[in-house]
């Protein structure tokens, strides 16, 4: 979980590299550090703390000339944040360095037999581990000793190497860990992430498990793990850059909020077609989608949420059996899994590392399988049997709201698009779905442009230290995610109960004061939740609802209402979670922290 890049050709690499590694920051911020080669030398710059500590300590890179560099910023996994567990990691006279972005799950064994060597070890790293295995088969063929290292390694990995002895050359591979090159008249690079190159070059591979890239500043050449020469295609990045940048608003994720109404949009609007609902990459026919004889929707975090509330949209629509899992308690659960079963893997990145080990549980156990990916030509994209993208763009900030949104649109089209097959929707009842999905990009703008309101009365709880959330059924779901929002960038303690379950324990912590937060969005279960509102009322508590308008009756029971518009009930999840962003943001904001980094967090998790 961290992120690497690298360049190689007729600049400057190491202001190349502190800009990549800036747009890289989202995968890790605990450390920075680069390697510069300047065909003589190979010099070594890492700190512990932001990159702007990197940048400072090599004047923007001044202090590291050269034409060839890799570059990294960390997360750590294997010991501390510090100076020594830094990337780039050397072996003992550096004249080879590496950065790494993944894990090394038997360097404690590897490191051992180097030991026994004679090696010696400076950092608590696996990464070191690496440098000196490869230093130990390194033979003068940097391609060989590579081959060698990736056929000890067990784990998963994007590297990015370079040997002094191999002036003008870099070499990278991965395998579980993301990794694209960039080609460019200017020179060629490497990164873990399609932004941090894109100032320089739309032109890219993504290279694929077990495959190994040399880079020169002309050329690039690529192998299998049998050392074979692979002839690839490079794909054109269409992204506009502005969309990796903040946009004019204090955080990225202010600004992914605001972009909500476009990204619904553009993962509705191309799948709205001839008066029904057309998926072109669905990959299934009608019969097989009437074949299908369960569903189990599998993710981690936000993701894993916009899962429980599909779960009540697919049953009560297409009346098909689902469950939600942890990606992270599926892997290990023994699921009972068959050609008539299809997983449903819905993650952001498309790389989080327990969402992909089920992806490929459920494919060896014959299920069909299928990615809900927002990242084009992720892990999860390329191993699913098929794969609905959401539009969202890329998404920076750590906690997730735009792609959140149209993981829940992708959600809702597939359950439509079962009912239809299925014949559990009549066709009037889609057509007036439809209409409602159609509507949900201009209401979203509507709340969000109400933010103020909720800022107001966040800016009240700045000092709380645990607030709850209560909702029955898709009202639950949303709850989920509200509470999820708040605590992971405010740090206020927070949980989400079904509104019935809280009288089974939970209510004993319900004090004066308390801030609850109740959602009311269900018709079937509006007064039901009512009566949980009056029993923490009675108990002290301090209820904020979020209810559809025309429910003025909470008025009665709530201290502080927020109306979402009216649509359809299956669908106002995508609604209620608006205000549940914004509160969580205000909340962070106003107690002065940085809401794209929240601490502890990074964005992609492709770690187990
Ligand atoms: C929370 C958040 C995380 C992710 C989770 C899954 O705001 O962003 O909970 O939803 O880590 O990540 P993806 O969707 O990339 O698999």
């Amino acid at each position: 979980m961290c992120g690497i890049v690298g360049y190689i050709g007729n600049k400057q690499a190491a202001p190349i590299l502190l800009d990549g590694l800036g747009k890289l920051e989202y995968r890790g911020y605990d450390s920075a550090g680069m390697a510069v080669f300047d065909g003589q030398e190979i010099r070594i710059a890492k700190a512990k703390g932001r990159l702007k500590v990197l940048y400072n300590m090599t004047r923007g890179g001044g202090t590291m000339p050269g034409t060839a560099g890799i570059g990294h910023t960390r997360w750590a996994t294997h010991g501390e944040p510090s100076d020594t567990n830094a990337h780039p990691h050397s072996n003992e006279d550096a004249s080879i360095v590496v950065v790494h972005n993944g894990i090394i799950e038997n360097y404690m064994k590897l490191k051992k037999k180097l030991e026994a060597r004679g090696y010696q070890f400076h950092s608590e790293t696996d990464t070191e581990v690496i440098a000196q295995m490869l230093d130990y088969y390194y033979r003068g063929n940097p391609l060989e000793a590579i081959m060698k290292v990736m056929h000890r390694m067990e784990g998963s990995y994007a590297l990015g190497i370079m040997f002094r002895d191999h002036p003008g050359e870099i070499y990278a591979v991965r395998k579980d860990s993301p990794l694209v090159v960039g080609q460019s008249p200017e020179g060629n690079f490497i990164a873990s992430d399609v932004p941090a190159i894109l100032k320089y070059t739309r032109e890219v591979y993504f290279i694929e498990n077990e495959e190994l890239v040399c880079l020169k500043a002309d050329s690039l050449n690529f192998y299998n793990i049998d050392e074979e020469e692979l002839q690839k295609e490079p794909v054109t990045i269409e992204w506009d850059i502005h969309a990796a940048e903040k946009g004019g608003y204090a955080y990225f994720m202010m600004k992914e909020m605001q972009e909500q109404p476009k990204a619904v949009a553009d993962t509705l609007n191309p799948r709205l077609k001839n008066g029904g609902i057309e998926i072109e990459e669905l990959g299934m026919d009608e019969e097989e989608l009437r074949a299908v004889e369960k569903i189990f929707i599998v993710a981690c975090g936000s993701a894993y949420h916009t899962g429980v509330t599909a779960k009540y949209v697919f049953e009560g629509l297409a009346r098909i059996p689902v469950e939600v899992d942890l990606a992270s308690e599926f892997r290990y659960r023994n699921p009972i899994l068959n050609k008539n079963t299809l997983v449903l893997i819905v993650s952001q990145s498309g790389e989080t590392a327990d969402s992909l080990a089920a992806l490929r549980q459920a494919r060896a156990l014959g299920s069909r399988t299928m990615g809900i990916v927002n990242v084009v030509g992720s892990s999860i994209a390329r191993e699913a049997d098929s794969v609905l993208y959401t539009w969202a763009g890329p998404e920076i900030a750590v906690a997730t709201t735009k792609a959140y949104s149209t993981q829940l649109i992708a959600l809702y089209l597939l359950a439509l698009k079962f009912a239809s097959a299925r014949g559990t929707l009549r066709k009037e009842e889609l057509q007036t779905m439809l209409e409602d999905l159609r509507q949900l990009p201009e209401q979203i703008s509507l709340l969000l442009s109400h933010k103020e309101k909720v800022q107001k009365f966040a800016n009240r709880y700045l000092a709380a230290e645990h607030i709850f959330f209560i909702g029955r059924g898709i009202d639950y779901a949303i709850s989920l995610e509200g509470s999820l929002k708040l605590k992971e960038i405010s740090y206020i303690h927070s949980e989400a109960y079904a509104a019935g379950e809280l009288k089974h324990g939970t209510i004993s912590l319900i004090e004066e004061g308390r801030l609850v937060v109740a959602v009311l969005t269900q018709p079937e279960l509006y007064k039901k939740t009512i009566s949980n509102i009056v029993e923490v009322k009675s108990r002290g508590a301090f209820v904020m609802a979020v209810t559809t308008a025309g429910n003025t009756e909470v008025e009665k029971v709530a201290d502080y209402v927020i109306y979402i518009p009216e649509t359809n009930p299956y669908f106002t999840n995508s609604l209620a979670v608006i205000p549940l962003q914004l509160f969580g943001y205000y909340v962070a904001i106003g107690k002065g922290l940085d809401v794209d980094k929240p601490r502890n967090l990074a964005k992609s998790v492709t770690v187990e």
